[in-house]
């Protein structure tokens, strides 16, 4: 029997379209034990293991796959890494191959299509990312000055629907307002310099596009902004990252006053998990 436990994770974090990502201390846990059952064939977890077996020519196994599941799916909450993370985990541990967590990785973002929930899913923390001829990256700590409420809706939107409204083609005045706010957000977040995070926290990439898909978004923006709060799209939606500072209370209070009135929304508040999937 093998149990990985995953974090969930928020990408993008504004300006870092498809390359930043953080960990959250939310987790899906999955037992996997070597028994014949059914498990169905889109199963991602399952497709996962079996991609594992597949890529180095192994004969599959039958497996019964049980899961804890505390993420919530298809909002922007990187359900999907959990699962990917935790077949390739299992199956490197019943395979015996024991290949290193950077090929897990490299595996990983073969069948995500892009690092930025992966990366911090196996690692913890935040992590920025680039695919080149294997995928580059750096770890970072976040500051435990800052502290994060995800606002989660009972909708769900499609990361496929997500993508097409994000265009094809950027100009290159957007390109330079990005790439300088990305670097200064990891630099802030580690740091814990709010005000820094304050400043530079803006994205012209994909933010603009998507938030009309995200009914609310407009309230909420007010209020992060009115209570000294920065606000994003978690990964493609639909949830909401709010960062704040720690001891800033008076967003929590007005979030909460606002959800009597929108009640299709929940909020946690989470910290950021530094440490990454972990099998026993
Ligand atoms: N970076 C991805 C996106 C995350 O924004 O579409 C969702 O998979």
């Amino acid at each position: 029997m093998v149990i990985v436990k995953v974090p969930a994770t928020t990408a993008n974090i504004g300006p870092g379209y498809d390359s930043m990502g953080m960990a959250l201390n939310l987790y899906n846990t999955f037992t996997f034990k070597r028994e014949r059952k059914n498990v169905e064939d889109d199963n991602l977890i399952l497709k996962s293991f079996n991609y594992f077996y597949d890529y180095f020519n192994l004969d599959l196994e039958e497996i019964s796959i049980d899961v804890d599941e505390n993420v919530p799916r298809s909002r922007g909450l990187g359900s999907s890494a959990t699962c990917i993370v935790a077949g390739l985990m299992a199956a490197n541990k019943f395979s015996g191959k024991n290949i290193s967590k950077e090929e897990i990785l490299k595996l990983a973002t073969n069948i995500e299509g892009h690092p930025d929930n992966v990366a911090p899913a196996i690692y913890g923390g935040l992590i920025t990312s680039v695919v080149n001829d294997r995928v580059y990256f750096s770890k970072d700590s976040v500051s435990d000055n800052l502290s994060f409420i995800l606002l989660i809706p009972n909708f769900e939107l499609s990361t496929e629907l997500a993508r097409q409204v994000v265009p094809k083609e950027v100009s290159i005045e957007d390109c330079v307002f990005n790439i300088a706010r990305a670097s200064l957000v990891s630099k802030a977040l580690s740091k814990g310099d709010f005000n820094l995070l304050k400043g530079v926290n803006e994205d012209r990439i994909h933010e603009p596009y998507r938030r009309k898909l995200i009914e609310d978004f407009d309230e909420f923006e007010k209020l992060a902004k009115n209570n000294n709060a920065i606000i994003n799209i978690s990964g493609a939606g639909p949830s909401i990252l709010i960062t704040k500072e720690k001891n800033n209370k008076k967003i929590n209070i007005e979030i909460d006053k606002k959800l009597q009135e929108l009640v299709n929304w929940k909020a946690l508040e989470l910290l950021v998990d530094d440490f990454g999937a972990v099998e026993n």
